[in-house]
Formats: C-alpha cells, sequence, structure tokens
C-alpha cells in the first residue's frame, strides 16, 4: 500500500512558500518530518533539480516513505532520526547549507490509523504511543510509574488539561488494582473522571490526556525546542523554513523562536544598522496562517494547523 491515504497538510501553500527558494537551481531541501512522504512527493515533482534529505524518527515512516519516492531515484537521502541531529544528517551528506527546511510537526495519519501504536482514543489497543518504534519508555511505563505530582504536571501541561490532578489521583489509584496495559481502561478512566458539562467545550474526555501522554513519551517539545536552532543555522541566506504545528505550545516555540531571529540586534537610536546586528530572517507570514473550511473539509487533520515560515536574510550572528 503505497499509495497516500490522506492530503498533505496546506500543501499549496508550502509549495508556494518553497518556491522562490528552490526554483531553477539546484537546490536542498531537508523534509525534517518526512511521514508518508506527501510533501516530500509534491515538492520534488515541482523542482526538477531538487535533492531532497528526509528526516524521520519512525523506521516505519522512513520505508513507506522510501518507496513512495523511490521514482525520483538518487535526488532522495533518507535518515532515520529525530531531527534535532537535522544539522549533523546535512553534515553527513556532504553538504554545509540547504534551501528549504520543512517541519510538518506531530503524528502522522499513518501513525494514527495504526491501531495497536496506541495512539488513538477510539480504540481500544496497547498503551505504547512511540513514534521511535520499540524504543523508550511507553504511555503505560509513563502511567504505572510517575509520582502524582509528574503525571498531574504532564497532563496539565502538554494536554492543558483542567482536571489534571483528578486524573492523576485516579490513575494512582487504578494501578494499585492492576497496571496499565491498554488504552480502553484509561479511557473508562476519563470517562469517569472527566465531568460531563465540560466535554461541550473540551471535546472527547480523552483527548487532552492522549495528546499529553503522547508529548511525553517522544520528549517531543525537548526535540523541537532544539532542533529549531539546528535547522536555522543549516539555513542559507535566501533558504526558507515552513513549520505546520498542530497544537499551541509547539506554535508558541516556532513564533519566539523565528520572532527572535527576526529582531535587530542594533542597540535602538543607532542610524544605522551595525554590521552583524541586522535581522537574521524575515518572517513571510503574518501572525499563524490557518487551515480553510474546504482544507478542513478535504482533511480534518487540518484544523488546528498553524503555519509559519521564515527566510534567511542574513548569515547567523
Ligand atoms: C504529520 S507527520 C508528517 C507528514 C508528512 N508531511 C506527509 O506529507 O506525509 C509527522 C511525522 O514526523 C515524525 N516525527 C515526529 N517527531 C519527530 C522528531 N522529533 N524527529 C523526527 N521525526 C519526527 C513522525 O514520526 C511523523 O512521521
Amino acid at each position: 500500500m503505497d499509495q497516500p491515504r490522506h492530503v498533505p497538510v496546506l500543501l499549496d501553500r508550502v509549495l508556494e512558500l518553497f518556491a522562490p527558494a528552490l526554483s531553477g537551481k539546484p537546490a536542498v531541501v531537508v523534509d525534517t518530518t518526512l511521514g508518508m512522504g506527501g510533501h516530500s512527493d509534491a515538492l520534488l515533482s515541482a523542482h526538477p533539480e531538487l535533492t531532497l534529505i528526509g528526516l524521520d524518527r519512525d523506521p516505519q515512516a522512513i520505508e513507506m516513505a522510501g518507496k513512495r519516492l523511490a521514482r525520483h531515484g538518487d535526488r532522495v537521502h533518507l535518515v532515520n532520526v529525530t531531527y534535532d541531529h537535522i544539522d549533523e544528517a546535512v553534515e553527513d551528506l556532504g553538504y554545509s547549507r540547504v534551501d528549504g527546511v520543512l517541519m510538518d510537526l506531530g503524528v502522522s495519519s499513518l501513525q494514527l490509523d495504526e491501531e495497536e501504536r496506541g495512539f488513538a482514543y477510539s480504540k481500544d489497543a496497547p498503551l505504547d504511543m512511540r513514534m521511535s518504534k520499540g524504543t523508550g519508555m511507553t504511555a503505560a511505563d509513563v502511567l504505572n510509574t510517575y509520582s502524582h505530582g509528574d503525571l498531574a504536571r504532564v497532563l496539565s501541561t502538554y494536554g492543558e488539561e483542567r482536571f489534571a490532578g483528578k486524573i492523576a489521583s485516579a490513575v494512582l489509584r487504578e494501578r494499585e488494582k492492576e497496571p496499565f496495559t491498554n488504552s480502553g481502561r484509561l479511557v473508562e478512566l476519563l470517562y469517569a473522571v472527566v465531568p460531563a458539562a465540560s466535554r461541550r467545550t473540551g471535546g472527547h474526555p480523552a483527548k487532552r490526556t492522549f495528546q499529553a501522554l503522547r508529548i511525553e513519551v517522544n520528549g517531543e517539545l525537548e526535540s523541537l525546542r532544539l532542533a529549531l536552532p539546528a535547522a536555522l543555522g543549516v539555513l542559507a541566506v535566501g533558504g526558507r523554513i515552513v513549520v505546520e504545528s498542530y497544537q499551541s505550545l509547539e506554535d508558541r516555540m516556532v513564533k519566539h523562536a523565528l520572532a527572535e531571529l527576526a529582531k535587530s540586534k542594533t542597540p535602538p537610536g543607532l542610524p544605522v544598522e551595525l554590521p552583524g546586528h541586522g535581522p537574521e530572517v524575515k518572517l513571510l507570514t503574518r501572525g499563524a496562517e490557518l487551515a480553510n473550511e474546504q482544507e478542513i473539509e478535504d482533511n480534518p487533520r487540518a484544523a488546528p494547523v498553524r503555519l509559519r515560515a521564515a527566510e534567511r536574510i542574513g548569515a547567523p550572528r
């Protein structure tokens, strides 16, 4: 099954934003979140001279996207690493700078659709949630071993869950009887603990807890915190970065990383920009761009997306 099951999010806009940096030259792009290779495939088709470096922490994504992108031959290099290793991956392939970096954060439709990986709360499945299949702590490990304080902090910070403390207490009580193994039991617990009245505004009672566990299991925010400066560091002058986030903590990190580099470091009041103190990037988006109604209808996964993009206009300070 090499056919894509879903449309890449905001594909036309992503192509449009990259076009000025890639057109008519042998450019290099890093797709740091290869997934099923949807964005990569379209970029390679749109730019016949483009070389693409595709990264993904999920070996299954590398394998599947590899098959899908095989028709582009030696223009494609795939590396199974987390995106905070972008600088090493670029250097190992013999490049010093690249013309584009794409980050389409979060889980892929492939990961969500594979029930046994435990990302979806709609199916009873093992509480796994590891994107780097088979390595590191699972969601069940978090539920069965974390202290009340740590669990409540994870749920409240990463899930923005108002009932984090109550949920943590219920988890600790329940795991005394028997450790958690499957999502069905957790979902049942969440239905019992999250007040029915809050569902009208907050959506499914398991939504925020599942998001929080996934972020914790995969160290997602730490990886992104390290990846943003690394990605901006490998971008050539004239090169462009496009980031699609799906939750507010990620989007906030992206916004701050770009805004910081878009500022001049010349002390205020000086009539000219001091050499080496000018802005490093120019923002290409006003605030965060959202999906329109048609996009969301075609692809419900696009509903929460926040897209931000920037172009490097000065060398790293
Ligand atoms: C939303 S999907 C990308 C979909 C892709 N743009 C497409 O068109 O098919 C996100 C992908 O990023 C990967 N991923 C998430 N966190 C990562 C990280 N820290 N490093 C590398 N890959 C990561 C996931 O394994 C997943 O395959």
